[in-house]
C-alpha cells in the first residue's frame, strides 16, 4: 500500500531518500602531455524516485558525468556514494556487478542486437544475470507489456520503427527491475512525435515502478518531462 510517504510536495516519486551523492567529483583526461579538466568538483544529490534531466552545451561534460553516474567510468578525483556505499574505489569487475544489478541504460542509437528477436533483446540482461528459464521470458514479456509492445516479441529490430526500437531498449533497461535508469539523448534519433511517445514511457516507469531516471537531452521539451533540471556548463553544475 502506498502510505503517501513516497511522494514529495511536488507530487513526484521523490522519496527524500538519498540514492546518489557525488562529492567533489573531478575528471581529467590526459592526451599525451596535455591534461583536460572535463569535470570540476561536481557535487550532486539525487534521491530515490527522482526524474532528473541534464542539459548543457555540446562538450560541457554531460556524457562524462553520466558515464561516472552509470559506473561505466571512474572519476579521477572525488567520491561517489551509491545507496550510501562509496563506489569510487571499486574495481571494474565490481562496478560491472553494480551496473548489472542496479542500472538500466538507454542510448541514443537504441543499441539492439539485430540478429536477436525483440523478446531475446529484452531477455539479454537476465541472461547475463544467469537467468535463462521460462521466468526470464515471462519477465521480458512483462517489460514489453509496459511499453505497449507485447505483441512484437517475435519480430526483429529491423522490422519495427525507430520509436518502437527505443521502447524495446526501455523494456530491456527495466527488465531486471533496475532501480536506476540512465538515458543519454534517448530521443536524439527520433522526430518530436516519436520522442514524445518514448518520453511517456519514461514517465510511466518513474510513476508506476518508482525507478529513478536520469536523462541527458538537448531538447527543452524532452527535459520538461523531468521533475528537476540540472545544467552542466564547462564541467560544472550551474
Ligand atoms: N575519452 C576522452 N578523452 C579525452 N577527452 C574526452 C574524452 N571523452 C570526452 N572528452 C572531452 O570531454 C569533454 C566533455 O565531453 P562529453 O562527451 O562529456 O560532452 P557532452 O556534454 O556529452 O557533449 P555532447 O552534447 O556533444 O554529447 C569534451 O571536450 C570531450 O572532448
Ligand atoms: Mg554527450
Amino acid at each position: 500500500m502506498n502510505t503517501g510517504n513516497d511522494y514529495d510536495i511536488n507530487n513526484s516519486r521523490n522519496s527524500g531518500e538519498p540514492l546518489i551523492r557525488l562529492e567533489n567529483i573531478g575528471m581529467i583526461y590526459k592526451i599525451g602531455d596535455i591534461s583536460y579538466e572535463v569535470l570540476k568538483k561536481i557535487n550532486l544529490l539525487i534521491n530515490k524516485g527522482e526524474f532528473v534531466s541534464v542539459m548543457g552545451a555540446s562538450g560541457s561534460g554531460k556524457s562524462t558525468l553520466m558515464n561516472i553516474l552509470g559506473c561505466l567510468d571512474k572519476s579521477t578525483s572525488g567520491s561517489y556514494f551509491l545507496e550510501g556505499k562509496d563506489v569510487s574505489g571499486l574495481t571494474s569487475d565490481e562496478l560491472a556487478e553494480i551496473r548489472n544489478k542496479k542500472i538500466g541504460f538507454v542510448f541514443q542509437g537504441f543499441n539492439l542486437i539485430q540478429r536477436l528477436s525483440i523478446l531475446e533483446n529484452v531477455m539479454l540482461p537476465l541472461y547475463y544475470a544467469g537467468l535463462h528459464s521460462k521466468d526470464a521470458e515471462k519477465m521480458a514479456f512483462e517489460s514489453l507489456k509496459l511499453v505497449d509492445l507485447f505483441e512484437k516479441g517475435n519480430k526483429f529490430p529491423n522490422q519495427i520503427s525507430g520509436g518502437e526500437q527505443q521502447r524495446v531498449a526501455i523494456a530491456r533497461a527495466i527488465v531486471n527491475d533496475a532501480p536506476i535508469i540512465m538515458a543519454d539523448e534517448p530521443t536524439g534519433n527520433l522526430d518530436s512525435v516519436r520522442g514524445a511517445d518514448v518520453m511517456k514511457f519514461f514517465e510511466k516507469i518513474n510513476g508506476e515502478r518508482g525507478a529513478t531516471i536520469i536523462l541527458v537531452t538537448h531538447d527543452k521539451n524532452v527535459a520538461g518531462y523531468a521533475r528537476r533540471l540540472i545544467t552542466v556548463k564547462d564541467g560544472e553544475i550551474v
